[in-house]
């Protein structure tokens, strides 16, 4: 098996999916996507767009702009057609299942140069919302799917797992400090493309690096005082809730010899990954199945991995999992999240899979360099899970 390195990764900042206050409401997502992989090549010259082997790309929601988001993403924006596209959908995991085949083709030999990438644009009547859905008549005989909704899944998993409105709060209060100080300390610098087009709350038009969400100044009394936002009496609120979000990233990954042969330098390669499911009305918990799979395979331990990337998808699920995964009992969850999660950086469900693999292998170029693996996981709607497992090349 040949080996597969991330030579880049880059992104859009996180953009609030808002009408009225979204700085990324007059951009489609294709277009800040074509942005995306435009931003990568002029930050890669050595890696010219005819060069790329195999291109996939996961979203979500697979229709409206998002339909077939790969192939016609990357020919809208005049990419050449010579270069094989895929989309992925797999709801949320879709972006990091998009690396995962992606490091696969890569590691059977069927490639050398792939851009794994996700792109979402949550704004509800533009993509966001689930329009278009036709769910299956028998699944109600199986399921309450009244229960189906993200939010509802997210009161059952605090319920069953006994998680407090506080602690998953508090999750959130860490994960906004956390964010704030990598903005602060210009983490992101390296991974955020710069977006043209965006607008401001006034209307004026502004090229933006920054993400929307980050809340500077959060506070746990102001996120105990916020009313529940899916069920009278419930546990989740807005601030407990990753919010709604619209963005795209684009992963670059290479054989190793390939990056060699071009004089790139690397720091991770792909250790390993795995897919899980589980009952779909607890979806959030499903990232602990992924992760406790993974690491048997590999014969490892929750002790050996040295940073971890967990999706905030709900402050409930979040706490669910790192505690099950015995990570802590509250938060801050020692070495999960250190730049901020998506409680804070937001979450455009089918690109997140992939954005936190590329913080992670920012994570472990600076911050964890001794780190021997990193673990990103996330969950999906209707019970899907997935983990990969990064280690680093000189371990
Ligand atoms: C929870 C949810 C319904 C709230 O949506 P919304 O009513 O549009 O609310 P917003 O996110 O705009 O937040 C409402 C207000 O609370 C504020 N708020 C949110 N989090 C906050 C925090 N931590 N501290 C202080 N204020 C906060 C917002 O800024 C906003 O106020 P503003 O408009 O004055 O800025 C929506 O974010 C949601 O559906 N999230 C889950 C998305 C999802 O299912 N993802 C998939 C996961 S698998």
């Amino acid at each position: 098996m040949k080996e597969c390195v991330v030579v880049d990764g880059v992104r859009s900042p996180n953009f609030r999916a808002h009408a009225e206050k979204g700085w990324a409401r007059n951009l489609r997502i294709d277009e800040i996507l074509t942005q995306v992989y435009e931003g990568l090549f002029a930050k890669n010259p050595k890696v010219k767009p005819e060069d790329v082997d195999a291109l996939f790309c996961g979203s979500a929601n697979q229709s409206g702009p998002q339909a077939d988001i790969a192939r016609l993403g990357w020919l809208a924006g005049g990419f050449p057609e010579s270069v094989g596209t895929c989309s992925v959908g797999q709801q949320c995991p879709s972006g990091m299942a998009a690396v995962e085949f992606g490091a696969r083709t890569i590691m059977c030999g069927e490639a050398d140069i792939v851009i794994a990438s996700g792109a979402e644009d949550m704004l509800v009547g533009r993509g966001g919302g689930g329009g278009g859905m036709d769910m299956a008549p028998r699944l109600a005989q199986r399921y309450n799917v009244m229960d189906f909704p993200m939010g509802m899944t997210a009161e059952k998993v605090g319920t069953m797992w006994n998680v407090s409105k506080k602690s998953a709060h508090l999750l959130s209060y860490h994960s906004n400090i956390n964010a704030a100080a990598a903005v602060e300390a210009g983490k992101f610098k390296d991974e955020i493309i710069p977006i043209k087009g965006c607008v401001k709350d006034d209307g004026s038009s502004f090229v933006c690096d920054k993400d929307q969400w980050v809340r500077p100044n959060v506070s746990m009394e102001k996120m105990e005082s916020m009313q529940p936002a899916f069920k009278e009496g419930g546990l989740v609120t807005a601030a407990g809730s990753s919010p709604l979000t619209s963005g795209a990233c684009a992963v670059l990954l290479m054989s190793r010899e390939k990056a060699d042969a071009l004089g790139y330098t690397y720091h991770i390669k792909y250790a390993g990954g795995s897919m899980a499911g589980c009952d779909p009305t607890v979806m959030g918990i499903g990232p602990l199945y992924a992760a406790q799979k993974l690491l048997k395979r590999k014969g490892l331990d929750a002790k050996d991995i040295g940073v971890w990337e967990l999706n905030e998808a709900f402050g409930t699920q979040g706490v669910a999992v790192l505690r099950e995964l015995g990570l802590g009992d509250e938060a801050p969850f020692k070495n999960v999240n250190v730049w901020g999660g998506a409680l804070a950086l937001g979450h455009p469900l089918g690109e997140s899979g992939a954005r936190i693999i590329i913080t992670l292998n920012n994570i472990m170029k600076t911050d964890y360099k001794d780190a021997k693996y990193g673990l990103a996981m996330l969950c999906g709607g209707f019970g899907n899970a997935n983990a990969t497992l990064w280690q680093n090349v000189n371990k």
